[in-house]
């Protein structure tokens, strides 16, 4: 995996917005797959920017999101599809029939999941695909376990990640349960994959990406094994890392 170590969470985000105007620019038609939460914030204020000043268009890009919570309904704040409407989609010129996020109110979540992989499938996977981690290691809401899903799938969310996502949320029993999304063999069958972390808190977590092994109890160690991965950190996140 390419590590590019940032001074600052802003220079980080800037970095990533670039690459992912940059893909778009070379291929206007890119399919591309967003992540939600704290983590792409910045690269998708800056993604704004670079819309506002003409330098990049979304015109003709496709987008897939990772996930989305469940049960959820779409004008819920909480919700993934109103965090990209709200953070990205609202703000630049993409067109909304070629917005994909799992359906959070969807009454058959297992439909759901088999109608977005055919809908991934059908447009070849993805040209780039941005992730976050979690403090657990999760890359969408692939939760750390003995088996890892390959396609989109309904998962229960791990204590610790309900716990992490509560800060959200009024209330930690306010944090859906489970959530829909994409599977290890959606992100994989990504032409490039961008993974941001950022702060010190995820510093163990990055270490263990680095340490020279793969486990699916850390679902993101097994980004080692793609063959075009860029991991762009701030230097809290890559302190317990060698350069
Ligand atoms: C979000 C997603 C998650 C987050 C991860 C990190 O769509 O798929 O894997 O990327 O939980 O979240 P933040 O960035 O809030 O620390």
């Amino acid at each position: 995996m390419k590590k590019i170590i940032c001074e600052t969470y802003e220079e980080m985000s800037a970095v990533a917005a670039f690459t992912i105007a940059v893909q778009v620019q070379v291929k206007a038609d890119s399919v591309i797959g967003f992540a939600t939460g704290s983590t792409p914030l910045g690269t998708y204020k800056k993604l704004r920017e670079l819309y506002a000043s003409k330098f990049v268009s979304f015109s003709a890009i496709t987008a897939f999101n990772l996930d989305e919570y469940y049960p959820i309904k779409r004008d819920n704040p909480q919700s993934y599809y109103y965090f990209m409407w709200e953070n990205l989609f609202r703000h630049v010129d993409i067109k909304p029939p070629q917005i994909n996020i799992p359906d959070g109110s969807a009454v058959d979540p297992e439909m759901e999941c088999a109608d977005y992989d055919a809908k991934l499938m059908a447009a070849g996977g993805t040209d780039l695909q941005i992730l976050g981690i979690g403090n657990n290691g999760h890359i969408g809401f692939n939760e750390p376990n003995e088996k890892l899903e390959l396609m989109t799938n309904l998962v229960k969310l791990a204590p610790d990640t309900i716990e992490a996502n509560s800060r959200f949320f009024d209330n930690i029993s306010d944090v859906p349960a489970q959530a829909i999304t994409m599977g290890m063999g959606g992100i994989f069958n990504s032409k490039h994959i961008l993974l941001l972390i950022n702060g010190e808190g995820k510093a163990e977590i990055t270490k263990k990406i680095f340490d020279g092994t793969v486990t699916a109890t850390v679902p993101a160690s097994l980004l080692n094994l793609h063959p075009n991965v860029t991991v762009i950190m701030d230097k809290q996140a890559a302190g317990l890392i060698c350069d």
